[in-house]
């Protein structure tokens, strides 16, 4: 059997073995098992060793796992190779363990997020203006990904502005790369309309008002929050409040599900098909 899990602290709450339960059922013969494992703080690198040695000694193999909170940054550390959009992001949500002893880490949030908004929410990114809210891990996790799906203007608007210059600035080449512009500003004084907004904030979550003014949102717009359930209702009723479309991060869950079961299967999951039926369960 090969074995792959969610680490992470908490975990309790992940869906993600719920979701590769049914990528492999539905992909067909696959061996394999996805659990989840809270690992200690500040025992990470001993709790990939553990998830390793516990499943040899079952006589089963660990392939790989999920990195969530708090683990993301400093999973790359323990990878022979990393992928180009994980040192992008400084973080990593995917580890495989090879054949040969290598591990390979990679980030499959960002293109997770431009596979929902694209494929899922039928918004395709490209010569499109997108905002990005937040300058934090999950934001640095998704702007390179939205560059390279072709958005043509991004701003990136955070609180703490320098965080939101800091991110724009390793981003830059990727942007000249794709000839898009790339900017920072404060959340109140962001200029303009958008087709895309994205919320990577945890200002919902907090209760807190949604930190940029209304006309940020173009009339029929997509808005999305990284985030489901009651931490992105707020944002999301702003957004529809004002005329934008309104979507929550469970597409982008799942999709980055999918991107992560590819690597290790080498099986595209069908992914829309899981979105559909885990949407159905949280109601
Ligand atoms: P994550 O990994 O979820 O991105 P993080 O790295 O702590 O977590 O980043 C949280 C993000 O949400 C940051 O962009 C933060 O803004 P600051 O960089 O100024 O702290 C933003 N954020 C959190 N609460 C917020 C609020 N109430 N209003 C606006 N932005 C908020």
């Amino acid at each position: 059997m090969d074995l792959y899990c969610v680490m992470g602290n908490p975990v309790e709450h992940s869906r993600s073995p719920r979701i590769h339960a049914r990528f492999a059922e539905l992909c067909g013969r696959q061996q394999m098992e996805y659990g989840r494992r809270l690992i200690p703080l500040g025992a990470f690198a001993e709790g990939i060793a553990a998830f390793r040695g516990e499943a040899a000694e079952r006589g089963d193999v660990a392939r790989g796992c999920n990195i969530t909170v708090p683990f993301k940054f400093e999973a790359a550390a323990l990878a022979q190779h990393t992928s180009e959009r994980a040192l992008l992001a400084q973080a990593v949500n995917t580890l495989r363990f090879d054949a040969d002893g290598g591990i390979h880490a990679d980030n499959t949030d960002g293109i997770g997020l431009v596979n929902d908004i694209v494929r899922n929410a039928g918004v395709p990114l490209e010569g499109k203006a997108l905002l990005l809210i937040g300058a934090g891990g999950a934001a640095a996790g998704v702007l390179g990904p939205l560059l390279d799906a072709g958005a043509s203007r991004v701003v990136v608007a955070n609180r703490t502005v320098d965080k939101a210059v800091e991110l724009v600035r390793r981003h830059a080449a990727v942007a000249l790369r794709h000839g898009a512009s790339l900017e920072a500003w404060a959340l109140d004084e962001v200029p303009g309309a958008f087709d895309v907004v994205v919320n990577a904030t945890a200002s919902s979550l907090a209760g807190d008002a949604v930190p940029v003014k209304a006309s940020v949102l173009r009339e029929g717009g997509l808005a999305v929050d990284m985030m489901y359930g009651p931490a992105a209702a707020g944002f999301m009723a702003w957004a529809q409040a004002h005329g934008a479309v309104a979507r929550d991060g469970l597409g982008m869950l799942v999709e980055q599900a999918a991107e992560s079961f590819e690597i290790w299967r080498g099986v595209r999951p069908p992914s829309a098909q899981v979105l559909a039926e885990i949407r159905a369960e949280l109601k």
